[in-house]
């Protein structure tokens, strides 16, 4: 579309062709308008707040261009990070819980296929992860470092810890409060996160409820091909006896079976 050259001016004035675009530093050092990143002061007293000013040709005109320093972009994406850590859902002993200090000595294999299973973003694929081995082996510590992963790349994800989730949608339930249908349902949150983790399935005494529960959020996010990392202390095939061949069969098919070994080290930290 040809706009006439009043035109053009006017959404020039309001600014409608400045875009931030990403800048080599060869675009900007010679640029008299931007501030001496040599001598950089830090973001806080960068006398342009991060941004850098370039120009570029748009149909013939010279138009001004901003764009982020690598300073400030760094900046942005901690600040997602910690942000996305902050609202998964991890429980404050597990905010730390990363890859870099998960001893892997005993679970080379599977923490290199974890790893793997990050790099490729199978998650994309709908394909989950079904993490089981014994009492304090590290299997919650994994969970939260996926999340951590997933937090640098800015996907959605929740973490929730299987008994207690199941406690707050049924008290939700019966929730006798007129803005309940106002507020996000922990369950639809559950439902639609891009990665979900349900940590701890299988340990709580189920009620048909509860079962009925699961099976629903389970189907769901095998429909619509979203991905579950699931950690338990039952093993694939024991969850058809505590869960029933209904949502044994789902997970089976949505998720990989990752076996950890080791000892219980809760409560090693301390000392
Ligand atoms: N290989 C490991 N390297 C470092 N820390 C570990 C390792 N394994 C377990 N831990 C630590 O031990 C504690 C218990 O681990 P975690 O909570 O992950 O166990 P779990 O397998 O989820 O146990 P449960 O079955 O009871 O839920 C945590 O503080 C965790 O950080
Ligand atoms: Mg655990």
């Amino acid at each position: 579309m040809e706009f006439p050259d009043e035109m053009r001016e006017f959404l020039n004035n309001i600014g409608f062709y400045e875009k931030i675009k990403d800048l080599k530093p060869e675009d900007w050092q010679d640029n008299d308008d931007n501030p001496k990143c040599d001598s950089c002061p830090g973001l806080v007293r960068c006398p342009t707040k991060g941004y850098l000013i370039t120009h570029e040709e748009i149909d013939g005109r010279i138009y001004q261009v901003y764009a982020k320093c690598p300073k400030l972009k760094m900046f942005e994406i901690q600040l997602r990070y910690s942000r996305n850590i902050r609202t998964s859902g991890l429980p404050k002993a597990y905010m730390n819980k990363t890859f870099d200090n998960f001893d892997a000595s005993l679970n080379e294999k599977a923490i290199e296929r974890i790893k793997e299973y990050l790099k490729n973003k199978e998650w994309r694929r709908g394909y989950g992860l079904f993490i089981t081995g014994s009492v304090g082996c590290g299997k919650t510590h994994i969970a939260s470092a996926i999340v951590h992963e997933l937090a640098k790349e800015n996907i959605y994800t929740l973490f929730v810890v299987v008994p207690d989730f199941l406690d707050e949608i049924r008290s939700s339930y019966y929730e006798d409060d007129e803005d309940y249908y106002d507020r996000e349902n922990p369950f639809d949150l559950a439902k639609q996160s891009t990665v979900l983790v349900l940590d701890d399935l299988g340990t709580e005494k189920i009620t048909e409820w509860a079962r009925e529960k699961l099976l629903q959020l389970i189907n769901y996010r095998m429909n619509y091909q979203l991905a579950t990392i699931i950690t338990s202390n039952l093993s694939m095939s024991e969850i058809s006896e505590r869960l029933g061949e209904r949502i044994h069969s789902r997970l089976k098919a949505m998720c990989e079976e990752i076996r950890i070994t080791g000892k219980d080290r809760r409560g090693q930290e301390r000392g």
